[in-house]
Parts: structure tokens; C-alpha cells; sequence
């Protein structure tokens, strides 16, 4: 039987969380709703907790204006731009994320996304799917081989990429807003002059007003003609038009990108280029590690209302571990 527990959740989760949520818990789900300010209105002085579902769905003060009771946001993802968790903390709220279970599925298919703008996986597949081949063998491709990678954001997820990147043997080299000390890579304090010692450039950086657009036309021209972007980390990290520009003028060679500036669009000119591969936010979407995402955000709750404290909170939250 659920609890006198109200939560809500602000946007689709999957039925493997979103059951486990409704055996527990009150569930309210607000995203369901044609009436959100009513169904606040009329909630709003229960409601406890919130699932958030999805990095589209903004969880700010207005929200916890209208929810005077609540105690805690369990988001579903590592990143958490998507959430006031300022403000959030400022109030003595809990925000959570799910760090560490998706890193590894994040990281494979960051190498998929390089590997497949490198070597042209998905044009040379239309390529051969067209009757191309019959014709004619497809253009031999640009490389992997001897190319230097730049990691922007050596987090959890860039250091697990640039694991993988050390087995392809490919140089790898650092930006970040400080140096760590137990990694053997290079560090560039200037995000500007790791892009012109390198030419690939991979983005794991997380979202927000610190990042925001820190990947601009200046990083792009110099990364140069021969750059190739990788962005799995926050679309808004990269200056969008500058890139579409860079890649218009052949400043830079190719992008892979799974993030966009204003998901789930994507700017005309990038979908009519085929020297691009692009992919609709599927770093982290495999049954397998949803299920682990998903688990992770029922738990932090179930924890919480426990007594127990947060399992996952993020820095901005006021807790520490008894
Ligand atoms: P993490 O462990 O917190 O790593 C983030 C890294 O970014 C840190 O190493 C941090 O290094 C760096 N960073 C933070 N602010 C920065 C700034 N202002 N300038 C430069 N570097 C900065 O997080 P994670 O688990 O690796 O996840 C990283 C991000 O990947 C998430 O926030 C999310 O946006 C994205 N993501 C995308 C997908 C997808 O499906 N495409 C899936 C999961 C996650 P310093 O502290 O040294 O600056
Ligand atoms: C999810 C992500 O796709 O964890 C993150 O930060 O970007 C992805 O794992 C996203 O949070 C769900 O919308």
C-alpha cells in the first residue's frame, strides 16, 4: 500500500521507477496534467517530494514557491541544470542526481559517436543502403590514428572516456577549472590553447551559467580545419550558431553531437549537413542503465523519507553525512 506520502513527478519516467514510486508514495503526476497552476493550487500544501523526470524539465523557485512543504528533488540524471539547485539550497531543500551508474554507458557511446564522425559510420551506411557501392567504392575517410584528444570536463564520465581513449592509444590532454592531481594527462588551464594543441575536442562538460557557450567560435577556429567536435555533455555548452558557422566554413572538419542547445530541436542547418553525426540525447539510453538511473531516484526518496538522509545529493545541497 502507498504512504501518505505526496510527491509529484514533473515528467514521464520509465514504468520500472515510476511503479516502484507508486507503491510507495502518493504519486501526483504533473506533467500528465492540462491544468498545472490547478492542480498546484490544490496539491501544492502536501507535497513533500518531487521526481524529476528528464533534463527538459525545469525544477526552479516557482515551483518551490508552489510546493511549501517540499523537502527534497530526486532528479532523474547526473546532470542537474535542469534544477534551481542554488535556490533549491538556499531553502534548505535536497536536490539528488544519479551519478556513477551511468558513466560507463555514457563513455562507450562517446567512442561510438568519435569513432562513427571519424569514420563516417552513418553516411557510409546511407552510402551502401542507396545502391552507392555497386557503383563505386565510398571515399576513403579521415582517422583516428594520430589525432590528440582534449577532454573539456574530466568528471566521472570524461575520466571513463579517456580510459577508453588510452586503449585506442590516442594522446588525451584536460580543461576543467582546476588541475588533478592523480591523473597522468595534460592540463590546460585555457580551454582556448588545449583546442589549438589538439584536434578533437570532447565535451563532458555539465550545463549551466558557468558553461555556458565556453565551446565558441574562438575555440573552434583553434581547433582548426582539421578539428572534429564531440558534445555528449550539455548542448548549451557550445555556442550552437558559432559551430553551425565552423562547420558551414570548414573552420573545423566534422562534429558528433548528442546534446543540443533547445532539445529536442535541432537547428535546421546542422540536420541538412552530412558531414555531421547527430544523435537525440541517447548517452546514458539503454534499458540497462535507465533501470539503474531509475532505481537510483526511487532510492534516494525511499531514503529520504526514511529518515536515512540523501544517498546522492548534489554540492549545492546542505547535507553532510552523519
Ligand atoms: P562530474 O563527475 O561532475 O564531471 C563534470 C566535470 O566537468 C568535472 O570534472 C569538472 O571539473 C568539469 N567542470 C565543471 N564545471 C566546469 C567549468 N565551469 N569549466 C570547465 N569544466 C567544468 O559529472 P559526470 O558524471 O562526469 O557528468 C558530466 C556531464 O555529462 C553531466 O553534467 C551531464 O550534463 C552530461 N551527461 C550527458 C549524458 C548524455 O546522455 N549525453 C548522460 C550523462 C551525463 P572541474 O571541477 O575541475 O572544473
Ligand atoms: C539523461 C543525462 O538522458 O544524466 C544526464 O545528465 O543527460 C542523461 O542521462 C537525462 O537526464 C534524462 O533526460
Amino acid at each position: 500500500m502507498p504512504d501518505a506520502t505526496d510527491i509529484i513527478m514533473t515528467g514521464p519516467l520509465m514504468a520500472y521507477a515510476a511503479d516502484q514510486l507508486r507503491a510507495r508514495f502518493t504519486v501526483h503526476e504533473l506533467w500528465k496534467s492540462e491544468d498545472r497552476a490547478a492542480m498546484l493550487r490544490e496539491l501544492g500544501g502536501k507535497v513533500r517530494g518531487v521526481a524529476g523526470g528528464g533534463s527538459h524539465v525545469k525544477i526552479d523557485g516557482a515551483l518551490f514557491d508552489a510546493l511549501p512543504k517540499l523537502e527534497i528533488i530526486s532528479n532523474f540524471g547526473v546532470g542537474y541544470d535542469n534544477v534551481d539547485a542554488r535556490e533549491a539550497g538556499k531553502r534548505g531543500l535536497v536536490v539528488t542526481n544519479t551519478p556513477d551508474v551511468l558513466t560507463d554507458e555514457v563513455a562507450d557511446l562517446t567512442l561510438g559517436l568519435l569513432l562513427a564522425t571519424v569514420r563516417q559510420l552513418p553516411q557510409v551506411d546511407r552510402y551502401l543502403r542507396a545502391g552507392k557501392w555497386l557503383e563505386k567504392a565510398y571515399p576513403l575517410t579521415t582517422s583516428l590514428r594520430k589525432r590528440k584528444v582534449g577532454i573539456v570536463g574530466l568528471g566521472r564520465i570524461g575520466k571513463a572516456v579517456a580510459h577508453r581513449l588510452e586503449a585506442f592509444g590516442l594522446p588525451i590532454s584536460y580543461h576543467g577549472r582546476s588541475r588533478q592531481a592523480d591523473v597522468p594527462y595534460r592540463y590546460y588551464p585555457s580551454l582556448v590553447e588545449m583546442a589549438a594543441d589538439v584536434d578533437t575536442l570532447v565535451s563532458v562538460a555539465p550545463g549551466g551559467a558557468a558553461t555556458h557557450h565556453m565551446i565558441n567560435a574562438e575555440v573552434l577556429k583553434a581547433l582548426g580545419p582539421n578539428g572534429i567536435l564531440v558534445n555528449v555533455g550539455r548542448g548549451t555548452v557550445v555556442d550552437e550558431q558559432a559551430l553551425v558557422e565552423a562547420l558551414k566554413s570548414k573552420a573545423i572538419l566534422s562534429a558528433g553531437l548528442d546534446v543540443f542547445e533547445d532539445e529536442p530541436k535541432v537547428p535546421a542547418e546542422l540536420i541538412a549537413m552530412d558531414h555531421v553525426v547527430l544523435l537525440p540525447h541517447v548517452g546514458s539510453a539503454s534499458v540497462h542503465t535507465r533501470e539503474q538511473m531509475g532505481q537510483l531516484l526511487v532510492d534516494n526518496l525511499k531514503s529520504w523519507f526514511d529518515g536515512k538522509g540523501p544517498l546522492t545529493p548534489v554540492v549545492e545541497t546542505p547535507w553532510t553525512k552523519a
